[in-house]
Formats: C-alpha cells, sequence, structure tokens
C-alpha cells in the first residue's frame, strides 16, 4: 500500500477510512493529543525552526483551547473510532500529561476495558528545570498503553544497558578481556530426569535440579562457558558484549528535541521504540493527530506502512516537506471542522 496523509479533522478521516475497509487493519496507533493547556502554538515566520515564537508574525501551528470535559468528549469520540480501526493484534499508545492524563486514562478504560491497560508509562521529557511555583519540578508525561485484546503484537522490547551497569553487573574480566559474570547452574525442584544425573560425578544440591541437561552441561564446559571455582563449584559464564540489554520498564527518558521543527514535536527514537515493540514488518501504524510526522518517519523507518492525519495545514506541509521513501497518497478531508480554532494566548511549548 501507499502510505496514507490525510488533512482535516480526524473524526472525518478515520470514517473514511472505516469506509475504504481499514477496520480492524491497523496494528498500531500511537496519538499525541493536543494536552488541553488552553494554549495555542504557533512557528516564527523568519525560518527560525528551533522556537515556537511569541512574535506577532508567526503562524498558527495549532490551539489547544478545549478544557475540562470538553476535551475529553472531544478525545473520546475520536478513541471510540480508534479502538474500531485497531485490529485484534492491536494497540494503542497515548501521550498525555499529569494533569489532565488521570482523566483520559478513565475514559480509555471504558473503551479499551480495563483488563486491556497494559502501563502508564513515565516519560522523561526534559532535563530538571530551575522554577518558582510551589510545587515539585515537571520533568515527565505519561504514555498510557492499551492493547485491543489478549494477544497484541509485542515484540518484548529491550533497552541497551548504560556503561555504568554492564560494569556493576559484569564485575569480572576474562584472559581476552572480555567482561563477565557467572550464574548458578542449578535451579528449585527435584527432577528425576535429564537433569538429576551427575554432572562431572557432582549432583545438583539438595531440592534442586540442573537447568539443562548433563549433555549440554557438558558441551557449555567444553566451550568454556563453566566457571569452576577453587572449590570445585561450577557457574555459568555470561558474557556483557551477549547480555547488553534489558527488559523494558515503564520508566523511559526520551527527552524531546532541543531544536524542533513543530510545535511539541515528540524524540522519533522513542517513537521508533514504540513502532518495534507493539508493530511488525508491513503493519500499518497510525497517528491520527501527526504534527511534523515523527510517527510516521519512526513507522517508515522500520519498514511499516503509515497513515497519518493532521487538521493543519502547517503540520502536513511540514510533513510533505519531509523525506519519505516511499510514495504518499494525499488526500484533503472535505469539510473539515477546525475544532480547536480558537485563539487564545501564545506559548513556548507542551
Ligand atoms: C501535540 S501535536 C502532535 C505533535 C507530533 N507528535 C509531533 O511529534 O510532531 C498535536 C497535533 O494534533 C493536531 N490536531 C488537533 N486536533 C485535531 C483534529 N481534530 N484532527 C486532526 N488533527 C488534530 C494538531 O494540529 C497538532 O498538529
Amino acid at each position: 500500500m501507499n502510505n496514507i496523509l490525510i488533512q482535516g479533522d480526524n473524526i472525518e478521516a478515520m470514517k473514511w477510512l472505516i469506509d475504504k475497509g481499514y477496520k480492524e487493519k491497523i496494528d498500531l496507533v500511537y496519538i499525541d493529543p493536543p494536552f488541553s493547556t488552553g494554549s495555542v502554538f504557533s512557528i516564527d515566520k523568519s525560518g527560525r525552526v528551533a522556537t515556537i515564537s511569541r512574535s506577532d508574525d508567526a503562524i498558527i501551528a495549532y490551539n489547544d483551547t478545549l478544557r475540562g470535559e470538553d476535551f475529553i468528549s472531544f478525545l473520546r469520540e475520536r478513541v471510540i473510532l480508534i479502538h474500531e480501526l485497531l485490529s485484534k493484534h492491536g494497540s494503542l499508545y497515548l501521550h498525555i500529561d499529569y494533569k489532565i492524563g488521570h482523566y483520559v486514562k478513565v475514559m480509555l478504560d471504558n473503551i479499551f476495558g480495563i483488563e486491556n491497560f497494559r502501563n502508564d508509562i513515565t516519560r522523561i521529557k526534559c532535563n530538571p528545570k530551575n522554577f518558582e511555583r510551589i510545587g515539585y519540578g515537571n520533568i515527565k508525561d505519561m504514555i498510557l498503553f492499551y492493547t485491543k485484546g489478549s494477544t497484541p503484537i509485542w515484540n518484548s522490547p529491550k533497552f541497551k544497558a548504560c556503561e555504568s551497569e554492564i560494569e556493576k553487573l559484569y564485575n569480572k574480566i576474562d584472559k581476552n578481556g572480555r567482561r563477565y559474570t557467572t550464574v548458578p547452574i542449578h535451579a528449585p525442584g527435584e527432577t528425576n530426569g535429564d537433569t538429576a544425573k551427575p554432572f562431572k560425578g557432582i549432583y545438583p544440591p539438595k531440592g534442586r535440579h540442573w537447568r539443562c541437561s548433563v549433555d549440554e552441561l557438558e558441551r557449555m564446559d567444553a566451550d568454556g562457558l563453566i566457571e569452576w571455582s577453587a572449590n570445585g563449584n561450577p557457574r555459568k559464564i555470561n558474557y556483557a558484549d551477549e547480555h547488553i540489554c534489558k527488559k523494558a520498564q515503564d520508566i523511559w527518558e526520551f527527552k524531546d528535541p532541543t531544536k524542533p521543527i513543530y510545535p511539541t514535536e515528540k524524540n522519533t527514537d522513542m517513537l521508533e521504540f514504540i513502532v518495534n515493540a507493539s508493530s511488525n514488518e508491513n503493519s500499518i501504524v497510525m497517528d491520527c493527530f501527526c504534527g511534523s510526522g515523527s510517527t510516521l518517519m519512526a513507522a517508515e523507518r522500520n519498514g511499516r506502512n503509515w497513515i497519518g492525519i493532521d487538521s493543519s495545514e502547517v503540520a502536513i506541509n511540514i510533513v510533505k516537506s519531509r523525506k519519505w521513501t516511499k510514495e504518499i497518497s494525499f488526500i484533503q478531508c472535505e469539510g473539515i471542522t477546525r475544532l480547536l480554532n480558537r485563539p487564545n494566548k501564545k506559548q513556548t511549548g507542551n
């Protein structure tokens, strides 16, 4: 399929997609909607893309002026359509802030079912700030992760461990300079099969069994993967360079770009991480609040198809101006309702 970019209100766009046969065809949706900040986000006309300007010649990228229940209703209508479009192995990642996020979570539980709520991911978004107000510095926002059902696409995402963690966990160095640690070769529970037999004349300790067959232990020993202690205790050698990844937890550090091309633009590495975790090659990934297209770029770089929707002409022009390898079908929704088009005050970021 061609990738699809739609300019218009995402309600109309998603209804159009359902009409065109995309119901239950989308494996991953990431959205970073307006956060109900009461602000208007703009870009400086001077061409300085780094700043989200307060100046009078700024062009408005999008308005974020819906508040309270109006905002939740706005999002609910869209989440219902997202739920329809998601495949039975599909997932939704919804990026939101700490002020409105808990209300959004309750709304999502109602649509996806609380049993399909997987994580409230804390995303560290910036460095600690100096500030005057009463309260703690806010350096995080949240990503609510839901799956459509019990068999989602899940590619067991891992993060690369940092140097200091590797040094702590793998505190030994072998004669070739390789960093390693050792782990027991036995586990709790007695068996009377292959894993209970003696290995080099040694039986597993009482109440335990070998983690693998004695043949496998012999092979590991021949390959130099068993370390024998001074008193003859065997342990398995794990090399750091073969185990440098650790299972991803629910606190992520992916700071926002310091020179954004679009207001509140998100970190593409984070989006690539999500794309790889919850979709497969050739899956369709959708971002129906796509802004500058960072999700779409993350999808394309990883061999996924994408659908991007945004009501802002500024956003669409930025997406169009980026370098894409695959062809894009561009569609303009008729009768765009610019729902968030009530100017308020200008501000610098989410
Ligand atoms: C927070 S920004 C997304 C930024 C994006 N994640 C990025 O990395 O560039 C939210 C986007 O939602 C768009 N938007 C708001 N309401 C919309 C609607 N009803 N339909 C389509 N897009 C909408 C805005 O134009 C804006 O570009």
